[in-house]
């Protein structure tokens, strides 16, 4: 008797586990919006919002971004091999004491901040030029990646 009410708990407990995670990635590429591709990753990231425009029409960070042919705006290169370097650990160059990517801490991190377009920040919200901006579900792929320690994935 005993036995069959823990198996019985065991099967829920894994049925709900597969249904949360099915869930969770139907939801992600739902979230991802203008971006279908963008995941919590580093190199995602780079490619799909730094180094690309989206479905929403939204300015590629790396027009302003790069050291191609100009010096980077904020000195911030975005370009994918060169952006983890630039972000994480790494001090902000107009506002002191903010870091603009601190791992496991998105709330905390500038480049957060600057694209949410919050009061604290210095110059505009990203990108620059009144928007488009980053969707909440783009905000929340961002965010999940920083939280998750923002690893160079
Ligand atoms: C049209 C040009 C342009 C685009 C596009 C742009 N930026 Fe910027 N960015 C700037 C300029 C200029 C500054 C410095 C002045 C300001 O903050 O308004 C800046 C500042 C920043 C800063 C602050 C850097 C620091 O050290 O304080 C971050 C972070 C940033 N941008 C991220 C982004 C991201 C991410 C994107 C794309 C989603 C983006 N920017 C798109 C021009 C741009």
């Amino acid at each position: 008797m005993r036995r069959r009410v823990l198996r019985a708990a065991t099967l829920i407990a894994s049925v709900s586990l597969l249904a949360f995670a099915s869930g969770c990635d139907e939801k992600l590429s739902d979230i991802a919006g203008p971006s279908p591709g963008l995941t919590p990753t580093y190199s995602s990231i780079a490619q799909n919002i730094f180094a690309s425009t989206d479905g929403s029409g939204r300015t590629a960070c790396t027009q302003c971004h790069t050291n191609q042919g100009r010096v980077p705006a904020a000195n911030l290169n975005l370009l994918p091999e060169a952006g983890y370097a630039q972000l994480v650990g790494v001090a902000s160059v107009q506002k002191p004491g903010a870091i603009r990517v601190i791992p496991g801490d998105a709330d905390g991190s500038y480049l957060v901040h600057k694209l949410d377009g919050r009061a604290d920040i210095v110059g505009q919200r990203m990108p620059r030029n009144a928007g488009p901006f980053l969707t909440e579900g783009q905000m929340l792929i961002i965010r999940r990646w920083i939280d998750q320690g923002a690893q160079n994935n």
